[in-house]
């Protein structure tokens, strides 16, 4: 393999920089040339297309964002979309190509392998956390830190004010964030899609709470379709229990910032063995770390499969408050 690409689609995520960097010092070192493929697929379609050198990548390691930027293309969605990139491809002599993102984007890039002979990678990058085939996708511990950051700062206001707040997540309609940032916030309740609580059951869990003795809550929701789902909750949670609530829905503050240290090293090994796996002829597979091991999944499972929260922690919120 004598020439790849790479590049980020859909959301950013903390740790894209640091998977781009380590994907182009592994390449470079093994005698690879690397493209970076601007804002996604649309950089595949428009030939925004440039070299990368060891100096690109220096200095990104704890950058959030992705220097390579995204899109959402819906140009990519179509056959004619997939035609104009496969022939970008072509044209650029690019015989492999990384992919970092999500399920949507491993799953538009596999339709586009259909065209053209091309070794497809991906590598799961999303503060979501909703890839199956890994236990962990860069970004998601970033996201969960920022949000606890934002549960301990209102902690204090709840407590000083006796009120139930309600903090939005992100998720993209899974409770990933919305579980661990709960946790290791010390949430009273979580609304997450995978469980169907009804307004009832978050108002008698409040109300158990005050007998307990609590003078204050912290409920984390994960967002809808329309975020700010949360105003509706804690105006009809404060009309049935009589609790003065407040809402803060952190958005996308928690796509952003510095990653943290797990992030780093997840998007360098990630980034490596994507490079790693083309160079040994592997493709339409995710690399992923599962159980601490590297393991490639094929890319339809990525959207076939779901990934299942972890049902000790959801066990755990439950007890726990
Ligand atoms: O997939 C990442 C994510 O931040 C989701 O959590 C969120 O629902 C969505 O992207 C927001 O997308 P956009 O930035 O296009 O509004």
């Amino acid at each position: 393999m004598k020439r790849i690409g790479i590049l980020t689609s859909g959301g950013d995520a903390p740790g894209m920089n640091a998977c781009i960097r380590a994907a182009v010092r592994v390449a470079l070192s093994s005698g690879i040339e690397i493209m970076g493929i601007r804002r996604g697929y649309m950089g595949l379609i428009t030939n925004d297309i440039l070299p990368l050198t060891r100096d690109e990548v220096s200095n990104i390691i704890h950058t959030g964002g992705s220097i390579l930027e995204s899109s959402r293309c819906p140009e990519f969605e179509t056959d004619e979309g997939r035609q104009k990139a496969a022939t970008t491809l072509r044209n650029q002599g690019i015989e492999g190509l990384i992919l970092i993102g999500g399920d949507g984007t491993f799953r538009g890039g596999a339709k586009m392998a259909e065209k053209i002979p091309v070794g497809i990678i991906g590598v799961p990058g999303t503060i979501d956390n909703d890839v199956y085939g890994t236990d962990f996708t860069i970004g998601f511990d970033t996201a969960v830190n920022c949000a606890i950051q934002a549960i301990d700062r209102i902690r204090d206001t709840a407590r000083t004010f006796e009120r139930v707040f309600f903090v939005e997540v992100m998720g993209h309609h899974t409770g990933f964030i919305a579980l661990h940032a709960g946790m290791a916030g010390g949430a009273d309740s979580l609304v997450i899609p995978e469980d169907r609580v009804g307004i009832e059951d978050i108002c008698s869990r409040l109300q158990e709470g005050h007998r307990l003795g609590k003078k204050s809550a912290i409920v984390v929701v994960t967002e809808t379709e329309n975020p700010g789902y949360s105003y509706q909750i804690a105006q009809e949670v404060t009309r049935i229990t009589g609790f003065e609530s407040r809402v803060c829905v952190l958005g996308h503050v928690q796509r952003g910032g510095n990653p943290t240290a797990a992030d780093r090293v997840l998007g360098t090994v990630l980034g490596a063995s994507a490079v790693q796996a083309l160079a040994d002829g592997k493709k339409g597979v995710m690399v992923g770390i599962v159980g601490g091991k590297q393991k490639y999944t094929p890319l339809e499972d990525t959207w076939e499969k779901e990934k299942e929260l972890n049902p000790r922690l959801r066990q755990l919120v439950q007890l726990l408050w």
